[in-house]
């Protein structure tokens, strides 16, 4: 999620003049280094998410030929690939963007990707998403059918709450699913969130005993305080990408009218309707 930062940023935001604030962007500008960054990234987590990330998350690395790019992947052949599977197209911006233009890009069925990858100083832990985030996290995903249809439904959603006032309440809805999100499948809990495939010390935490999973469900979710600088203190699970599409299908509105109501919920807190699930339990 582009979370709105103010120190040090990374992303070079005077480079587009755009309304979209895309730039162009030559791939060929990568150099060595870079590509090794990626390669080193790349390297270290995939066996750890052989058995951790969900089976369309894996389907997704392998049916964009991720290994097979060997660096920083060729930003055309991705968005081609992409294109014909789920029609969406990457395009390339400096780095964090305001929620208008964001949400109006997965409206249309385009994502955006920075052309940043993080230095060695930076291995794990920068502030702005790079490459390796929005590529290798989000990218797969969108390989999926029904995940890119969530995913451009969201776009719409993002554009109709900033309209009313209630875009927090989507955006928590976005950082608990799309970027933290966990999933029970037959072979047990798996991830498919991006800041956790991305991140080589989450994505051991979040299948942990210590870290706490609650059964999946919007309104409560709206209500989740949570922290970006952080492993999360909660995750929430869902039971299939259908799920998600189908439960996010209702007008919004009276949703955040009702939370809008109620307390949140602190950052570690549990309350006493949820469904906190147990590891390796599978759902019923
Ligand atoms: N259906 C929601 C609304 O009417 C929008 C939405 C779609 C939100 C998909 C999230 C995901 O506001
Ligand atoms: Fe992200």
């Amino acid at each position: 999620m582009r979370e709105e930062l103010t120190f040090n940023l990374r992303g070079d935001y005077g480079a587009s003049q755009r309304e979209d604030m895309t730039v162009d962007f030559k791939w060929e500008s990568f150099t060595p280094e870079n590509h090794e960054m990626w390669r080193f990234l790349f390297g270290r987590i995939m066996p750890e998410l052989k058995h951790r990330a969900c089976k369309e998350y894996l389907d997704g690395i392998e049916a964009l030929d991720f290994a097979g790019e060997n660096g920083i992947p060729n930003y055309d052949r991705i968005s081609d690939k992409l294109e014909k599977r789920t029609g969406w197209r990457l395009v390339t911006v400096p780095g964090l963007l305001p929620p208008e233009i964001f949400f109006a890009h997965l409206a249309n069925r385009r994502f955006p990707v920075t052309t940043f990858i993080r230095t060695p100083e930076e291995i794990d832990y920068l502030q702005e998403p790079d490459i390796f985030h929005d590529m290798f996290g989000h990218v797969p995903m969108i390989a999926h059918p029904v995940f890119a249809d969530y995913f451009h439904a969201f776009g719409e959603g993002g554009m109709k709450a900033l309209k009313h006032g209630y875009l927090p309440y989507l955006e928590t809805l976005y950082w608990f699913t799309i970027e933290f999100g966990l999933i029970n499948t037959p072979e047990g809990r798996r991830i498919y969130g991006s800041g956790i495939t991305s991140s080589m010390g989450e994505s051991k935490f979040c299948l942990s005993p210590e870290a706490t999973h609650i059964a999946y469900d919007i309104k409560r979710i709206m209500r989740q305080q949570y922290r970006i600088d952080v492993f999360q203190a909660q995750y929430f699970v869902i039971d299939s990408f259908e799920q998600l599409l189908e439960s996010t299908a209702p007008d919004f509105i009276p949703y955040y009218k009702e939370v809008s109501a109620q307390e949140k919920v602190a950052v570690g807190d549990t309350l006493p309707s949820d469904t906190v699930l147990q590891l390796g339990v599978k759902a019923a």
